[in-house]
């Protein structure tokens, strides 16, 4: 992370999608500044390391097996932390991807419904699941993760139910900030332009990486720290007044 520092202490953050990539790395960071973090991830093996390396750092971090497309095991896993902690400040909805860039006409039905669920789906779920400690609370921040897709449609971009999912993310965080703001919850998201992540740099070519970067006004793709630091700002006290917009982290590749 970077010089600047924020202040966590006492509070529980919980990052879906915290196994890997952005959401991993924010969740080191959020432990760093003195939360305590649930790290929730379908991949068990990757989530309990993750986990494990923020705690041999001194940090205070559980991992939590969840499914976060499927409302029993997102329900369980959200009992589980509130059980654990009596409490939720910062809800991250970070789980999400896509895997087959197609036109939609030639995109099957079973394909849509897997990325819609994963994408859009999953933050219904994980908000519905939090929202009664946030009311309880009277206090918390969602941040959920869009991406430059759901701002653009441009020609081949990506996979076409990915990107309607992040645009409906984005809606999403409107809707929610609109019903949750008078009670003290603030629910913003970020649209990351391609960020640096293991997955992004194992599917891309050199050559690709290349080319996305020069298509930007920072003349590189984002390392995932770019994304971090505003997770963790989205979620500090100096952000409190900002309700239901999308911060569009991409380089300049798209100004909006
Ligand atoms: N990286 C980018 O270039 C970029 C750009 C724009 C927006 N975004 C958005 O930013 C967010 C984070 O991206 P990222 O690149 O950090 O992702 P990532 O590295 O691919 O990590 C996503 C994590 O979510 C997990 N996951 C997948 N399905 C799940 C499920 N059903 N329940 C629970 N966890 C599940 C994955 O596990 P498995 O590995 O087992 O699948 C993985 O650990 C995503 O919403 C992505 O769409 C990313």
């Amino acid at each position: 992370m970077g010089k600047t520092k924020f202040d966590f202490s006492g509070q529980t953050a919980v990052l879906t999608g915290a196994a890997s990539g952005i959401a991993r790395a924010a969740s080191a960071a959020f432990a760093e500044a003195g939360a305590t973090v649930y790290l929730i991830d379908i991949d068990e093996e990757k989530g309990e390391a993750a986990a494990g390396e923020i705690r041999a750092g001194g940090g205070q971090a559980h991992f939590v097996h969840c499914d976060v497309t499927e409302s029993k095991s997102v329900n369980g896993a959200f009992q589980r932390v509130l059980a654990d902690s009596g409490r939720i400040d910062v809800l991250v909805n970070s789980a999400g991807g896509w895997t087959k860039k197609q036109a939609t006409w030639e995109t099957p039905e079973e394909e849509w419904d897997r990325i819609v669920e994963l994408n859009l789906k999953s933050v219904f779920l994980c908000c519905k699941a939090a929202t009664p400690a946030f009311l309880r609370q009277k206090s918390g921040r969602i941040i959920n993760l869009g991406s430059v897709a759901g701002l653009t449609a441009a020609k081949g971009a990506s996979s076409p139910p990915y990107i309607a999912a992040k645009a409906a993310v984005h809606s999403l965080t409107r809707l929610l900030a609109g019903e949750l703001g008078g009670e003290g919850v603030a629910v913003n998201a970020i649209a990351p332009g391609t960020t640096a992540t293991e997955r992004v740099t194992i599917a891309r070519t050199d050559e690709e990486i290349a080319q996305i970067g020069a298509s930007t006004v920072a003349g590189r793709i984002a390392e995932v720290d770019d994304m971090v630091g505003w997770i963790l700002f989205l979620a500090a006290p100096e952000s409190g007044y900002l309700m239901g917009q999308t911060i569009a982290v991409n380089g300049g590749r798209l100004m909006v």
